[in-house]
């Protein structure tokens, strides 16, 4: 669908009844979980920028200020490119940074949540004349192909540490689709958050405000509009806790009462104290991250990091 003639839609949103089996099969199994990529319809999306602004979650004013900081190197190292793709682009806040540097002639936002990704979009067309706003409504956790030809090498922008929501071994194969995507001549600047002190990691996850656990709670309503359901906000709990052997901020929903719950015409049965896992946010250390993007075939590797080494910054290349 195109509304302008440099924006335009391509939209390939996950299958109702793929997603309905996708649900009931984490919250039937014995240790139930639900995937986090239901945390992003509208107010969900609204959450996660409301999360970033907060006085604990350091994650995104820290990659915001290495990406400022350091705009010139990272266009050098990057090149002229015309084809920019952003994976989980929400309201393509940090893109603009980029864009100004790099100025290709097309953007290629990548985001699972329809609305937020049309308002940015829109947004982005408005702001910059020149750019060609291809944006893509897809779920980009599993693998895809892009709806057009890719003819130059295209440059990937993975930030804000959401490459942290996948497994370890989630992340390679990430890593190794986006290889293939970017070629040889291409590149990937991807934002990863770094391991340190339990407790400022268990405070970004747990805000004074509030905004993380009405954030974790969303996802219930979500999926009641989405497949016909009847859980109760308020008999659930948000729980979320450095675990140091996995290397991983863990969020769970805990139930506060034995109950069942109806979804997509099934009986869910808790008992009280009962968790649903909900995230996994991974803390990479510099020589893990390293050697995974060495397991995924990119040759050349530039790094920034802030000066207490909370974040960093990744071009992965080659
Ligand atoms: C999107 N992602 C990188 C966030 C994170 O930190 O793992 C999601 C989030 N969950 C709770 N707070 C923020």
């Amino acid at each position: 669908m195109a509304s302008s003639p440099s924006l335009l839609l391509y939209d390939n949103p996950p299958e109702q009844e793929d997603s309905e089996i996708q649900v009931l099969g984490g919250l039937l199994a014995v240790e139930k979980s639900i995937s986090p990529k239901f945390f992003y319809d509208e107010e969900g999306s609204k959450l996660f920028t409301e999360i970033t602004r907060l006085p604990e979650y350091y994650l995104t004013r820290t990659e915001l200020a290495l990406l400022r900081e350091n705009t010139d190197e990272i266009g050098e190292l990057v090149g002229k490119s015309s084809l920019l793709i952003e994976y989980g682009s929400g309201n393509s806040e940090k893109i603009r940074i980029l864009l100004e540097r790099i100025r290709p002639k097309i953007y290629v936002p990548i985001d699972i949540s329809k609305n937020y990704l049309t308002k940015a979009a829109d947004a982005l067309n408005d702001e910059y004349p020149w750019l060609e706003v291809r944006a893509i409504c897809l779920d980009y956790t599993r693998e895809f192909e892009l709806p057009f030809v890719v003819e130059d090498r295209p440059i990937a922008f993975f930030p804000g540490s959401s490459i942290g929501n996948f497994s370890r071994d989630g992340a390679l194969q990430f890593l190794k689709r986006v290889k293939h995507l970017v070629g040889d001549g291409g590149g990937l600047l991807v934002g990863v958050d770094l391991k340190k002190d339990i407790n400022v990691l268990n405070a970004a996850y747990n805000d004074a405000n509030g905004v993380t656990e009405k954030f974790n709670l969303n996802i219930l309503c979500h999926l009641n509009r989405e497949f016909s359901g009847d859980f109760n906000l308020s008999g659930f709990s948000h729980l979320a806790e450095y675990n140091a052997q996995e290397g991983c901020i863990q969020m769970f929903l805990k139930s506060k009462s034995d109950q069942l719950v109806n979804l997509a015409g099934h009986e869910i049965y808790f008992d009280k104290g009962e968790t649903i896992h909900t995230e996994n946010s991974h803390k990479y250390s510099l020589a893990e991250f390293h050697e995974m993007a060495d397991a995924a075939g990119f040759a050349q590797l530039r790094c920034w990091r802030d000066a207490r080494n909370w974040f960093a910054v990744f071009y992965l290349g080659g």
